[in-house]
């Protein structure tokens, strides 16, 4: 089953550029018969091109500085501070990606997991860096599936004082499903995503999807 090619994404999802290289990476890592040496490579190489994409979605300021031949040159510098957070345990797997391309970033962790009384995403431990108010945050979930714990992520970081829209959720794979939960609750926020699916299976499993990326990623039983 290819990706679906009939939706249309809400304006607040930035796709990656449907590139042959990002095909080739999707295609290995979605492939049941991958090692995980191979998942952890490939998947690794889009979760650069997730931080890449989604740095470029973050203010920047003009600056000229003078180039060795003397003459001026006009240009950018970042502005604002950012702050990574994972989702653990399978966002995790993207704070190497962040740090390669943002030396000393700080990163913070959420834990949520299902309620078994409730059946509901509950916050169990959240540790962020004091100022992380005033920071840009780059959230970290590799799949975003029916959007239960990406929204309690979410809620808990308006709840320590982060701007909706200071807020780019990084996933590699996502689905209408998960977009469209995330979206009709935090509309000033972005999403950036490698590649959307055609839904959800009967057990929430993104489909075709790749299975759970967290065990294969860390190499442990479901
Ligand atoms: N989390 C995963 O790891 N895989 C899915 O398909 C959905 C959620």
């Amino acid at each position: 089953m290819a990706p679906i090619k009939a939706y249309q994404p809400p304006k607040q999802v930035i796709l990656l550029p449907q590139t042959q290289q990002l095909k080739a990476c999707t295609t290995i890592i979605r492939d049941k018969n991958t090692q995980r040496a191979d998942f952890i490579f490939y998947s690794d190489r889009i979760i650069r091109i997730l931080v890449e994409e989604g740095l470029n979605h973050l203010p920047v300021v003009e600056k000229a500085v003078i180039t060795p031949t003397g003459k001026e040159f006009h240009g950018i510098d970042f502005q604002g501070r950012i702050c990574g957070v994972s989702i653990m345990r399978a966002g995790e797997s993207m704070e190497q990606g962040l740090r390669d391309v943002c030396r000393s970033v700080r990163i913070g962790k959420i834990l949520i997991q299902r309620d078994e009384e409730t059946a509901l995403p509950k916050l169990y431990y959240a540790k962020f860096p004091p100022d992380i108010a005033s920071r840009y945050c780059l959230l970290l979930d590799p799949m975003l599936a029916t959007g239960g714990s990406a929204i309690k992520a979410i809620e808990t970081l308006i709840d320590y004082g982060v701007a909706e829209e200071r807020i780019l959720f990084l996933n590699l794979i996502s689905c209408p499903e998960g977009i469209a939960a995330v979206v009709a609750k935090f509309p000033a926020m972005k999403i950036v995503t490698a590649e959307i699916d055609a839904g959800l299976d009967e057990k929430l499993y993104i489909n075709p999807g790749l299975g759970d990326f967290g065990c294969r990623y860390f190499g442990t039983d479901k």
